[in-house]
């Protein structure tokens, strides 16, 4: 509910009346998802959150030092006013998260990256990696820290427990070695990293993703929808291996240009200043099909 307030203000002797609303993002405002089914991780961070809630256990519902490089997550994340994605209540806020020349974790200077993970998602024996599992995200594109479509970069993954693949991979830009895929889409790769579905950025509406993982029978399918509209399978259930248990990764890696290398060297642009905007992000548990559109 927006209650419209009429403000008088006085600027430079002439009193004019203006419709103050509060600003998306930071006052309530909801989609209209419901989330179905019983949640295993909930990344919707709420509206009363501040920044510095990110670095700690006690207060972040995700983990406050992985993985980033040295700039602790109430540097990396920012609260834009981006209105609110689809399964976000009045008490949730879109969150962005940036990386800067600063975003180089331990010793992988090829990369750029700041990810979360949820509180709880352990390596191994996680309850995230079993099952029939569902994570949703939402994405809003932040043109004043645009990223550079001549890059590749993972937004968000599964990542197995021995790091040496993962599960599936979220991308967009350049996917390095598949020149003939289009630069300005975000993609879904399985684990052979073969495109299984793509779509156009759009640049100005909130687009909503939706990935069930069935880890008892190895498939994967893909939901999506546009600003606030249901979701819709746009993928069957895939055969895809995902074995290995893990961890869900959200947020950005850039990888390097010009560069087999991808992990220690590489190009990299200086001063970078870069984020994606994220909204409605959770792991719902879709035993028996249970899945929120
Ligand atoms: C985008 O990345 C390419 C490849 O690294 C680089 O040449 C170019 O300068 C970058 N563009 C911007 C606007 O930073």
């Amino acid at each position: 509910m927006h209650h419209t307030t009429v403000l008088a203000l006085v600027l430079g002797g002439a009193a004019i009346l203006v419709s103050a609303r509060p600003p998306h993002g930071i006052h309530a405002v909801a989609g209209s998802g419901t989330v179905k089914c019983p949640l295993v991780f909930d990344g919707r961070v709420k509206t009363a959150t501040v920044l510095e809630d990110f670095d700690s256990y006690a207060t972040s519902i995700f983990n406050p030092d992985y993985v980033r490089g040295k700039d602790k997550f109430s540097q990396i994340i920012k609260f834009p006013e981006a209105g609110s994605a689809r399964f976000d209540t009045e008490a949730h806020k879109p969150f962005e998260v940036t990386i800067s020349d600063n975003s180089i974790f331990q010793t992988q200077k090829g990369f750029r990256r700041a990810g979360l993970q949820f509180q709880g998602d352990t390596n191994s024996g996680s309850p995230g990696s079993s099952g029939i599992k569902t994570i949703h995200f939402s994405l809003k594109w932040d043109s004043q820290r645009a990223l550079n479509l001549s890059h590749e970069y993972l937004n968000v993954w599964h990542e197995a427990g021995d790091y040496s693949s993962n599960q599936f991979n979220f991308e967009t830009g350049a996917i390095l070695g598949q020149s003939s895929l289009s630069r300005d889409t975000y993609k879904v790769l399985d684990r052979k990293n073969k495109q299984i579905w793509s779509t156009a950025i759009d640049k100005t509406a909130w687009q909503n993703f939706a990935i069930t993982l069935n880890f008892d029978k190895n498939t994967l399918q893909v939901y999506y929808s546009k600003g606030d509209d249901p979701l819709k399978s746009v993928t069957s259930a895939l055969s895809n291996d995902n074995s290995g248990g893990g961890q869900y990764q959200i947020g950005i890696l850039k990888k390097p240009t010009g560069t087999s290398d991808v992990v220690n060297a590489g190009f990299q642009q200086k001063n970078l200043n870069e984020g994606l905007i994220y909204g409605s992000l959770f792991l719902e548990d879709s035993a028996a099909g249970c899945i929120s559109l």
